[in-house]
């Protein structure tokens, strides 16, 4: 299914697209080169990840990026997409209160050219604050990685009955302060179906299931050029495919078709 126009994709064509049942592809990106890439084959949104700081900056956690290497990456991926909505992470610590917020958020569509920005945890009164201001926010509960040092390994997140509670209670709220969009990362599919229907807004999952509104990958693990272990969640999409345009194309099908993930890469 490649795309059949340029024109720049909106937070309502992604509204549509879950109330018409369109899987929406998401993978990261940090360059020029793959940013076209992606936007080429058809992919809906692409993600500026703090993931960064491991794919390409070789950090062990995405805790060293800086807000000066988010806008550049930023910059990098915005030249060259035409359709795709972007989307940057806020980096770790560059939003503990709302002024501080919209001022990092406001470098990274001023200057990173992006259209969102996405944000770790339940901050309800970040989120309300910068939406406010015309900020779009993409919010991003489940395992958050910019948390690593406080949950001491990437683990599943939400198993227990009252952590799954609490997870629906805070996409409600997410939801409820404006956000346009969810990230669900590492929590189990029968979760994440729940959250993804109680939701308006589309619920992009990774390592959370088929039945999520859409899917993201980090880029550098379905390529298979990662360094280190690959997540469960994630799948190598070079295997069969000879190049790295019909992997990236392989990838925007298969969760079009909900033929990724399966209960492989699903907890
Ligand atoms: O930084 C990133 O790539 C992310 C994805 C894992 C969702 O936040």
């Amino acid at each position: 299914m490649p795309k059949t126009t340029d024109k720049a994709l909106t937070i309502k064509d992604l509204m549509a697209m879950k109330q018409r049942g369109e899987k929406i592809t998401c993978l990261t990106a940090y360059d020029a080169s793959f940013s076209a890439l992606l936007d080429q084959v058809g992919i809906d949104v692409i993600l500026v990840g703090d993931s960064l700081g491991m794919t390409v900056q070789g950090h062990d956690s995405t805790l060293p990026v800086t807000l000066t290497d988010m806008v550049y990456h930023s910059r990098c991926v915005t030249q060259t997409k035409k359709r795709a909505l972007v989307i940057a992470d806020l980096p770790f610590m560059s939003y503990t209160n709302p002024q501080q917020a919209a001022e990092n958020a406001a470098k990274l569509m001023q200057q990173g050219g992006v259209q969102m920005v996405k944000l770790e945890g339940a901050k309800v009164d970040i989120i309300s604050f910068l939406v406010a201001n015309g900020v779009p926010v993409c919010g991003h509960l489940g395992l958050l990685p910019q948390f690593i040092n406080q949950l001491g390994s990437y683990a599943v997140q939400g198993r227990e009955p009252a952590a799954a509670q609490q997870m629906i209670d805070d996409a409600l709220k997410l939801q409820q302060a404006g956000a346009s969009l969810l990230v669900l990362e590492c929590v189990p599919a029968s979760l994440a179906k729940a959250i993804s229907s109680q939701l308006e807004i589309p619920v992009i999952g990774i390592g959370a299931g088929v039945d999520c509104d859409g899917q993201v990958l980090v880029l550098h693990d379905m390529l298979n050029i990662s360094v280190g272990k690959k997540p469960k969640f994630s799948k190598n999409f070079m295997e069969g495919n000879g190049a790295i345009d019909t992997a990236i194309a392989a990838y925007h099908q298969a969760v079009k078709q909900q033929s990724f993930p399966t209960d492989e890469h699903s907890f």
